[in-house]
Protein backbone atom coordinates (compact mmCIF):
# COMPACT_ATOMS: atom_id res chain seq x y z
CA UNK A 1 0.00 0.00 0.00
CA UNK A 2 1.51 3.73 -0.70
CA UNK A 3 0.31 6.63 1.02
CA UNK A 4 -1.54 9.04 -1.34
CA UNK A 5 0.61 12.65 -0.55
CA UNK A 6 -1.91 14.35 -2.77
CA UNK A 7 -4.91 14.50 0.38
CA UNK A 8 -4.53 16.45 2.91
CA UNK A 9 -4.24 13.75 5.44
CA UNK A 10 -1.10 11.07 4.24
CA UNK A 11 -2.67 7.92 5.15
CA UNK A 12 -3.09 4.14 4.14
CA UNK A 13 -6.45 3.30 5.73
CA UNK A 14 -8.18 4.69 2.43
CA UNK A 15 -9.51 7.85 3.84
CA UNK A 16 -10.57 9.46 0.90
CA UNK A 17 -13.09 6.12 0.33
CA UNK A 18 -14.70 7.35 3.59
CA UNK A 19 -15.36 10.65 3.35
CA UNK A 20 -17.35 10.96 6.70
CA UNK A 21 -14.27 9.97 8.69
CA UNK A 22 -12.00 12.40 5.91
CA UNK A 23 -14.09 15.42 6.74
CA UNK A 24 -14.51 14.63 10.57
CA UNK A 25 -10.30 14.70 10.49
CA UNK A 26 -9.91 17.70 8.52
CA UNK A 27 -12.09 19.26 11.03
CA UNK A 28 -9.64 18.26 13.28
CA UNK A 29 -5.87 18.95 11.41
CA UNK A 30 -6.64 22.90 12.13
CA UNK A 31 -6.76 22.52 15.75
CA UNK A 32 -3.99 19.90 15.97
CA UNK A 33 -2.23 22.54 13.82
CA UNK A 34 -2.52 25.67 16.24
CA UNK A 35 -2.44 23.40 19.64
CA UNK A 36 1.43 22.61 17.86
CA UNK A 37 2.02 25.92 17.24
CA UNK A 38 1.10 27.47 20.53
CA UNK A 39 2.35 23.76 22.79
CA UNK A 40 5.02 22.49 20.68
CA UNK A 41 8.29 23.83 19.87
CA UNK A 42 7.47 27.21 18.03
CA UNK A 43 10.70 29.26 18.82
CA UNK A 44 11.64 26.37 15.56
CA UNK A 45 8.75 27.23 13.24
CA UNK A 46 11.28 28.48 10.52
CA UNK A 47 13.96 26.20 11.27
CA UNK A 48 14.68 23.59 8.41
CA UNK A 49 15.01 20.23 10.24
CA UNK A 50 16.46 17.20 8.85
CA UNK A 51 13.71 14.91 9.76
CA UNK A 52 12.53 11.29 8.85
CA UNK A 53 8.64 11.26 7.48
CA UNK A 54 6.77 8.11 6.79
CA UNK A 55 5.55 7.57 3.43
CA UNK A 56 4.86 4.01 3.57
CA UNK A 57 4.89 1.19 6.55
CA UNK A 58 7.38 -1.10 4.52
CA UNK A 59 11.08 -0.94 4.90
CA UNK A 60 11.73 1.41 2.60
CA UNK A 61 8.91 3.99 3.45
CA UNK A 62 8.58 4.55 6.70
CA UNK A 63 12.39 6.76 6.99
CA UNK A 64 11.98 9.29 4.62
CA UNK A 65 14.82 11.50 5.16
CA UNK A 66 14.60 15.23 4.38
CA UNK A 67 14.59 19.19 5.36
CA UNK A 68 11.09 20.13 6.49
CA UNK A 69 10.03 22.95 8.45
CA UNK A 70 7.95 21.37 11.54
CA UNK A 71 4.70 23.45 10.68
CA UNK A 72 4.71 21.63 7.20
CA UNK A 73 5.59 18.07 8.92
CA UNK A 74 3.40 15.67 7.03
CA UNK A 75 1.83 13.81 10.15
CA UNK A 76 -0.01 10.71 8.60
CA UNK A 77 -2.20 7.42 9.88
CA UNK A 78 0.34 4.56 9.00
CA UNK A 79 -1.28 1.53 9.88
CA UNK A 80 1.21 -2.07 9.95
CA UNK A 81 -0.10 -4.31 7.08
CA UNK A 82 -2.58 -6.69 8.83
CA UNK A 83 -1.67 -10.53 9.44
CA UNK A 84 -4.55 -12.49 7.20
CA UNK A 85 -6.62 -14.63 9.24
CA UNK A 86 -5.13 -12.91 12.47
CA UNK A 87 -6.96 -14.26 15.55
CA UNK A 88 -7.09 -12.97 19.07
CA UNK A 89 -3.98 -14.23 21.18
CA UNK A 90 -4.80 -14.26 24.60
CA UNK A 91 -7.78 -14.55 26.99
CA UNK A 92 -11.53 -15.57 26.94
CA UNK A 93 -11.54 -15.10 23.48
CA UNK A 94 -8.89 -16.85 22.72
CA UNK A 95 -8.41 -18.32 18.53
CA UNK A 96 -11.98 -16.72 17.56
CA UNK A 97 -11.22 -13.91 14.65
CA UNK A 98 -9.85 -10.42 15.91
CA UNK A 99 -12.08 -7.96 15.48
CA UNK A 100 -12.40 -5.27 12.85
CA UNK A 101 -15.01 -3.38 14.55
CA UNK A 102 -15.14 -2.37 18.09
CA UNK A 103 -17.48 -5.08 20.55
CA UNK A 104 -20.33 -3.50 21.59
CA UNK A 105 -19.72 -4.24 25.33
CA UNK A 106 -16.20 -3.35 25.18
CA UNK A 107 -16.12 0.10 23.85
CA UNK A 108 -15.50 1.97 26.84
CA UNK A 109 -12.65 -0.41 27.93
CA UNK A 110 -11.40 0.46 24.77
CA UNK A 111 -11.86 3.99 24.60
CA UNK A 112 -10.23 4.40 27.83
CA UNK A 113 -6.91 2.86 27.04
CA UNK A 114 -6.86 4.65 23.72
CA UNK A 115 -7.61 7.71 25.32
CA UNK A 116 -5.08 7.28 27.75
CA UNK A 117 -2.17 5.99 25.68
CA UNK A 118 -3.34 8.86 23.03
CA UNK A 119 -3.19 11.82 25.73
CA UNK A 120 0.97 10.49 26.81
CA UNK A 121 1.66 12.02 23.04
CA UNK A 122 1.13 15.50 23.21
CA UNK A 123 1.85 15.39 26.75
CA UNK A 124 5.65 14.89 26.21
CA UNK A 125 5.64 17.36 23.23
CA UNK A 126 4.42 20.03 25.70
CA UNK A 127 7.39 18.93 28.41
CA UNK A 128 9.99 19.76 26.08
CA UNK A 129 8.14 22.70 24.86
CA UNK A 130 11.10 24.99 25.54
CA UNK A 131 14.27 22.63 25.42
CA UNK A 132 15.05 23.52 21.61
CA UNK A 133 16.87 26.62 23.40
CA UNK A 134 19.68 25.45 24.84
CA UNK A 135 20.81 22.48 22.89
CA UNK A 136 23.97 21.20 23.30
CA UNK A 137 24.49 20.44 19.50
CA UNK A 138 22.36 20.68 16.24
CA UNK A 139 22.80 17.12 15.98
CA UNK A 140 20.98 16.98 19.34
CA UNK A 141 18.26 19.44 18.76
CA UNK A 142 17.35 17.23 15.68
CA UNK A 143 16.43 14.37 17.80
CA UNK A 144 14.80 16.59 19.92
CA UNK A 145 12.33 17.36 16.92
CA UNK A 146 12.46 14.19 15.56
CA UNK A 147 10.77 12.58 18.47
CA UNK A 148 8.29 15.86 18.94
CA UNK A 149 6.93 15.58 15.27
CA UNK A 150 6.57 11.69 16.12
CA UNK A 151 5.10 12.28 19.14
CA UNK A 152 2.37 14.58 17.17
CA UNK A 153 2.02 11.10 14.58
CA UNK A 154 0.92 9.64 18.04
CA UNK A 155 -1.07 11.23 18.82
CA UNK A 156 -2.90 11.48 15.10
CA UNK A 157 -2.61 7.64 15.10
CA UNK A 158 -5.18 7.45 18.08
CA UNK A 159 -7.37 10.05 17.29
CA UNK A 160 -7.61 8.05 13.58
CA UNK A 161 -9.29 5.63 16.28
CA UNK A 162 -11.22 7.51 18.16
CA UNK A 163 -12.96 9.04 15.09
CA UNK A 164 -12.83 5.87 13.34
CA UNK A 165 -14.25 3.51 15.90
CA UNK A 166 -16.22 5.61 18.57
CA UNK A 167 -18.54 8.25 16.73
CA UNK A 168 -19.38 11.04 18.65
CA UNK A 169 -17.78 9.85 21.94
CA UNK A 170 -14.31 9.04 20.19
CA UNK A 171 -14.41 13.02 18.57
CA UNK A 172 -15.61 14.53 21.71
CA UNK A 173 -12.07 12.67 23.69
CA UNK A 174 -10.26 13.74 20.52
CA UNK A 175 -10.90 17.38 21.04
CA UNK A 176 -10.25 16.97 24.82
CA UNK A 177 -6.74 15.43 23.77
CA UNK A 178 -5.90 19.26 22.82
CA UNK A 179 -7.16 20.71 25.53
CA UNK A 180 -5.88 19.15 28.94
CA UNK A 181 -2.14 20.22 28.88
CA UNK A 182 1.02 18.47 30.77
CA UNK A 183 1.07 20.82 34.35
CA UNK A 184 -1.90 22.47 34.15
CA UNK A 185 -3.49 22.61 37.35
CA UNK A 186 -7.26 22.99 35.86
CA UNK A 187 -6.87 20.34 33.27
CA UNK A 188 -3.68 18.07 33.68
CA UNK A 189 -2.61 15.26 32.02
CA UNK A 190 -4.48 11.84 32.55
CA UNK A 191 -1.03 10.20 34.18
CA UNK A 192 1.61 11.60 36.68
CA UNK A 193 4.74 11.00 34.96
CA UNK A 194 3.26 13.48 31.91
CA UNK A 195 2.75 16.40 33.82
CA UNK A 196 6.15 16.58 34.95
CA UNK A 197 8.73 19.17 33.81
CA UNK A 198 11.43 18.40 31.42
CA UNK A 199 13.12 21.78 31.36
CA UNK A 200 17.04 20.61 31.16
CA UNK A 201 18.39 17.24 28.34
CA UNK A 202 19.62 15.18 31.47
CA UNK A 203 15.92 15.08 31.98
CA UNK A 204 14.86 14.77 28.59
CA UNK A 205 17.51 11.69 28.43
CA UNK A 206 16.08 10.22 31.21
CA UNK A 207 12.68 10.60 30.20
CA UNK A 208 13.17 9.09 26.40
CA UNK A 209 14.98 6.18 28.43
CA UNK A 210 12.97 5.39 30.75
CA UNK A 211 9.07 7.11 29.91
CA UNK A 212 9.68 6.32 26.36
CA UNK A 213 10.20 2.66 26.91
CA UNK A 214 7.49 2.66 29.10
CA UNK A 215 5.42 3.37 25.99
CA UNK A 216 6.98 0.85 24.15
CA UNK A 217 5.74 -1.93 26.57
CA UNK A 218 2.02 -0.21 26.54
CA UNK A 219 2.50 -0.32 22.78
CA UNK A 220 3.92 -4.14 22.61
CA UNK A 221 1.15 -5.02 24.96
CA UNK A 222 -1.43 -2.88 22.61
CA UNK A 223 -0.12 -4.50 19.48
CA UNK A 224 -1.11 -7.56 21.03
CA UNK A 225 -4.66 -6.87 21.38
CA UNK A 226 -7.97 -8.54 20.11
CA UNK A 227 -9.12 -5.04 18.03
CA UNK A 228 -7.05 -5.33 14.98
CA UNK A 229 -6.89 -1.84 13.81
CA UNK A 230 -5.53 -0.81 17.11
CA UNK A 231 -2.77 -3.73 17.23
CA UNK A 232 -1.79 -2.28 13.48
CA UNK A 233 -1.66 0.97 14.93
CA UNK A 234 0.85 0.12 17.81
CA UNK A 235 2.87 -1.96 15.69
CA UNK A 236 4.14 0.75 13.48
CA UNK A 237 4.58 3.24 16.38
CA UNK A 238 6.90 0.62 18.29
CA UNK A 239 9.23 1.45 14.85
CA UNK A 240 9.03 4.96 15.47
CA UNK A 241 9.48 4.60 19.26
CA UNK A 242 12.36 3.10 18.65
CA UNK A 243 14.31 5.51 17.96
CA UNK A 244 13.27 7.73 20.76
CA UNK A 245 14.91 4.93 23.20
CA UNK A 246 17.81 5.40 21.38
CA UNK A 247 18.11 8.79 21.70
CA UNK A 248 17.68 8.22 25.41
CA UNK A 249 20.29 5.61 26.13
CA UNK A 250 23.11 7.13 23.68
CA UNK A 251 22.13 10.87 24.84
CA UNK A 252 23.19 9.50 28.88
CA UNK A 253 26.19 7.49 27.52
CA UNK A 254 27.41 10.23 26.03
CA UNK A 255 27.06 12.46 28.98
CA UNK A 256 28.66 9.34 31.19
CA UNK A 257 31.74 9.17 28.82
CA UNK A 258 32.46 13.04 29.08
CA UNK A 259 32.20 13.03 32.71
CA UNK A 260 34.35 10.12 32.34
CA UNK A 261 36.83 12.09 30.35
CA UNK A 262 37.12 14.69 32.79
CA UNK A 263 37.26 12.49 35.86
CA UNK A 264 40.27 10.88 33.81
CA UNK A 265 41.61 14.95 33.20
CA UNK A 266 41.36 14.88 37.12
CA UNK A 267 42.61 12.00 38.71
CA UNK A 268 39.86 12.04 41.08
CA UNK A 269 35.58 11.03 41.15
CA UNK A 270 35.34 13.81 43.55
CA UNK A 271 31.56 15.41 42.30
CA UNK A 272 32.59 18.94 43.55
CA UNK A 273 35.68 18.60 41.16
CA UNK A 274 33.63 17.16 38.00
CA UNK A 275 31.39 19.89 38.52
CA UNK A 276 33.81 22.78 38.60
CA UNK A 277 34.85 21.38 35.33
CA UNK A 278 31.57 22.16 33.42
CA UNK A 279 30.59 17.93 33.12
CA UNK A 280 28.10 16.26 35.40
CA UNK A 281 29.16 13.63 38.39
CA UNK A 282 27.77 10.42 38.26
CA UNK A 283 26.32 10.52 41.89
CA UNK A 284 23.92 13.38 40.29
CA UNK A 285 23.51 10.81 36.66
CA UNK A 286 22.27 7.90 39.45
CA UNK A 287 19.61 10.82 41.55
CA UNK A 288 18.23 11.49 38.17
CA UNK A 289 17.78 7.94 37.65
CA UNK A 290 16.39 7.28 40.44
CA UNK A 291 13.72 10.29 40.12
CA UNK A 292 12.91 9.51 35.65
CA UNK A 293 12.93 5.33 36.33
CA UNK A 294 10.36 5.36 39.80
CA UNK A 295 8.39 7.73 38.53
CA UNK A 296 7.68 5.71 35.15
CA UNK A 297 7.49 2.97 37.28
CA UNK A 298 3.68 4.47 38.20
CA UNK A 299 2.90 4.46 34.93
CA UNK A 300 2.33 0.25 34.75
CA UNK A 301 -0.50 0.66 37.53
CA UNK A 302 -1.27 -1.35 40.80
CA UNK A 303 0.51 -4.90 41.38
CA UNK A 304 -2.87 -6.15 41.55
CA UNK A 305 -5.83 -5.14 39.65
CA UNK A 306 -8.88 -6.23 38.30
CA UNK A 307 -8.96 -3.64 35.64
CA UNK A 308 -5.70 -5.60 34.73
CA UNK A 309 -7.16 -8.63 34.76
CA UNK A 310 -10.52 -7.94 32.81
CA UNK A 311 -8.78 -6.26 30.08
CA UNK A 312 -6.59 -9.72 29.72
CA UNK A 313 -9.50 -11.98 29.75
CA UNK A 314 -11.77 -9.51 27.21
CA UNK A 315 -9.10 -9.54 24.81
CA UNK A 316 -8.16 -5.69 25.07
CA UNK A 317 -4.78 -5.49 26.35
CA UNK A 318 -2.35 -8.76 26.38
CA UNK A 319 1.39 -9.13 27.28
CA UNK A 320 4.18 -8.04 25.54
CA UNK A 321 5.18 -10.62 22.98
CA UNK A 322 2.59 -12.94 24.16
CA UNK A 323 3.74 -15.52 21.17
CA UNK A 324 6.78 -16.69 23.80
CA UNK A 325 4.42 -18.11 26.80
CA UNK A 326 2.61 -21.33 26.73
CA UNK A 327 -0.85 -20.57 28.55
CA UNK A 328 -2.34 -17.54 26.70
CA UNK A 329 -6.04 -18.19 28.98
CA UNK A 330 -3.82 -17.68 32.73
CA UNK A 331 -6.95 -18.80 34.49
CA UNK A 332 -5.28 -21.26 36.79
CA UNK A 333 -2.05 -19.43 37.13
CA UNK A 334 -0.70 -17.71 40.04
CA UNK A 335 1.72 -14.89 40.40
CA UNK A 336 3.99 -14.74 43.67
CA UNK A 337 4.23 -11.11 45.34
CA UNK A 338 5.97 -9.18 47.46
CA UNK A 339 4.33 -6.80 49.46
CA UNK A 340 4.36 -4.73 52.44
CA UNK A 341 2.58 -7.33 54.25
CA UNK A 342 4.66 -10.51 52.85
CA UNK A 343 4.74 -12.59 49.89
CA UNK A 344 1.20 -12.91 48.44
CA UNK A 345 -0.16 -15.55 45.27
CA UNK A 346 -2.63 -13.96 43.33
CA UNK A 347 -4.20 -14.79 40.48
CA UNK A 348 -1.77 -14.26 37.00
CA UNK A 349 -4.60 -12.43 35.38
CA UNK A 350 -4.84 -10.23 38.69
CA UNK A 351 -1.02 -9.34 38.40
CA UNK A 352 -0.75 -8.52 34.70
CA UNK A 353 0.26 -5.01 35.13
CA UNK A 354 3.27 -6.85 37.41
CA UNK A 355 4.36 -8.78 34.56
CA UNK A 356 4.47 -6.13 32.21
CA UNK A 357 6.51 -3.67 34.76
CA UNK A 358 8.95 -6.40 35.41
CA UNK A 359 9.33 -7.19 31.21
CA UNK A 360 10.27 -3.16 31.50
CA UNK A 361 12.83 -3.30 34.16
CA UNK A 362 14.62 -5.88 32.81
CA UNK A 363 15.01 -4.24 29.48
CA UNK A 364 15.82 -0.79 31.39
CA UNK A 365 18.50 -2.75 32.97
CA UNK A 366 20.37 -3.14 29.21
CA UNK A 367 21.51 0.06 29.42
CA UNK A 368 22.53 0.53 33.11
CA UNK A 369 25.11 -2.55 31.92
CA UNK A 370 26.68 -0.58 28.82
CA UNK A 371 26.89 2.67 31.17
CA UNK A 372 28.49 0.67 34.00
CA UNK A 373 30.96 -1.13 31.13
CA UNK A 374 31.79 2.43 30.07
CA UNK A 375 32.81 3.58 33.76
CA UNK A 376 34.76 0.51 34.35
CA UNK A 377 36.77 0.18 31.50
CA UNK A 378 38.18 4.12 32.45
CA UNK A 379 39.18 2.62 35.79
CA UNK A 380 36.61 4.05 38.21
CA UNK A 381 35.14 2.67 40.92
CA UNK A 382 31.34 3.08 40.65
CA UNK A 383 27.81 1.40 39.42
CA UNK A 384 24.84 3.18 38.49
CA UNK A 385 22.07 0.90 39.13
CA UNK A 386 18.29 1.03 39.03
CA UNK A 387 16.30 1.72 42.69
CA UNK A 388 14.31 -1.31 43.94
CA UNK A 389 10.74 -1.06 42.23
CA UNK A 390 8.88 -0.45 45.96
CA UNK A 391 11.06 2.63 46.26
CA UNK A 392 9.29 6.12 46.16
CA UNK A 393 6.30 4.22 44.64
CA UNK A 394 2.58 6.71 44.01
CA UNK A 395 0.85 4.13 43.15
CA UNK A 396 0.34 0.20 43.78
CA UNK A 397 1.32 -1.86 47.17
CA UNK A 398 4.30 0.49 47.96
CA UNK A 399 2.71 3.43 47.57
CA UNK A 400 2.56 4.30 51.70
CA UNK A 401 5.17 1.94 52.83
CA UNK A 402 8.50 4.24 52.53
CA UNK A 403 11.90 2.19 51.25
CA UNK A 404 15.31 3.37 50.93
CA UNK A 405 16.41 3.15 47.05
CA UNK A 406 17.18 -0.57 47.88
CA UNK A 407 13.85 -1.59 48.55
CA UNK A 408 14.56 -1.75 52.16
CA UNK A 409 11.26 -0.84 54.70
CA UNK A 410 12.34 2.51 56.19
CA UNK A 411 10.52 5.13 58.74
CA UNK A 412 8.48 7.84 57.39
CA UNK A 413 10.96 10.40 59.29
CA UNK A 414 13.66 8.86 57.52
CA UNK A 415 12.45 8.63 54.19
CA UNK A 416 11.55 12.45 54.29
CA UNK A 417 15.21 13.32 55.59
CA UNK A 418 17.01 11.33 53.32
CA UNK A 419 14.88 11.49 49.94
CA UNK A 420 16.18 14.60 48.87
CA UNK A 421 19.88 12.66 48.59
CA UNK A 422 18.09 10.49 46.51
CA UNK A 423 16.17 12.04 43.55
CA UNK A 424 17.79 15.50 42.24
CA UNK A 425 17.84 18.28 45.00
CA UNK A 426 17.29 21.53 44.11
CA UNK A 427 21.02 22.27 44.13
CA UNK A 428 21.39 19.71 41.53
CA UNK A 429 19.04 21.05 39.53
CA UNK A 430 20.44 24.52 39.66
CA UNK A 431 23.32 22.94 39.03
CA UNK A 432 22.26 21.28 35.46
CA UNK A 433 20.38 24.09 34.61
CA UNK A 434 23.12 26.53 34.38
CA UNK A 435 25.05 23.92 32.31
CA UNK A 436 22.07 24.27 29.51
CA UNK A 437 23.75 26.60 27.53
CA UNK A 438 23.22 26.88 23.74
CA UNK A 439 25.46 25.08 21.04
CA UNK A 440 24.64 25.42 17.57
CA UNK A 441 27.82 25.26 15.06
CA UNK A 442 27.95 22.21 13.30
CA UNK A 443 29.87 19.48 15.11
CA UNK A 444 30.24 21.27 18.45
CA UNK A 445 28.94 19.90 21.16
CA UNK A 446 28.18 21.36 24.68
CA UNK A 447 31.09 20.66 27.15
CA UNK A 448 29.03 18.62 29.83
CA UNK A 449 28.30 15.54 26.80
CA UNK A 450 30.68 13.78 24.22
CA UNK A 451 29.68 13.73 20.92
CA UNK A 452 27.88 10.53 19.59
CA UNK A 453 29.71 8.47 17.86
CA UNK A 454 27.39 8.19 14.27
CA UNK A 455 25.27 10.99 12.30
CA UNK A 456 21.64 10.34 11.46
CA UNK A 457 21.25 8.78 8.06
CA UNK A 458 24.86 8.45 7.34
CA UNK A 459 25.76 11.76 7.12
CA UNK A 460 28.67 13.31 9.20
CA UNK A 461 28.26 14.35 12.92
CA UNK A 462 29.40 17.76 11.95
CA UNK A 463 26.61 17.85 9.55
CA UNK A 464 24.15 21.05 9.52
CA UNK A 465 21.00 19.00 11.09
CA UNK A 466 19.06 22.41 11.49
CA UNK A 467 19.24 24.92 9.47
CA UNK A 468 17.82 27.83 11.71
CA UNK A 469 17.52 30.76 9.62
FE1 LIG B 1 4.77 8.02 21.29
FE1 LIG C 1 8.13 8.19 22.13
Amino acid sequence: MTIDYTTKIPNNVNLANDRTLQRALEHWQPRFLDWWREMGPNAFSSADVYLRTATGVDAQGWATYGEVKMPDYRWGIFLAEPVPERTIGFGDNFGQPAWQQVPGELRSQFRRIIVTQGDTEPASVEQQHLLGLTCPSLYDLRNLFQVNVEEGRHLWAMVYLLHAYFGRDGREEAEELLARHSGDADKPRILGTFNEPISDWLSFFMFTYFTDRDGKFQLKSLAESGLDPLARTCRFMLTEEAHHMFVGETGIGRIVKRTLEVMKELGSDDPESVRRQGAIDLPTIQRYMNFWFTSSLDLFGSEVSSNAATSFANGVKGRPDEGQYQDHLCKEAVYELETPQGRESVSLRNAMNEVLRNAYIKDCEIGVKRWNMQISRAGFDFQLKLPSPRFRRAIGAWANSPTDPQGKVISLEEFGSKLPGWIPSESDRVFVTSLMQRVVEPGKMAGWIAPPDRGINNLPVDYEYVKLN
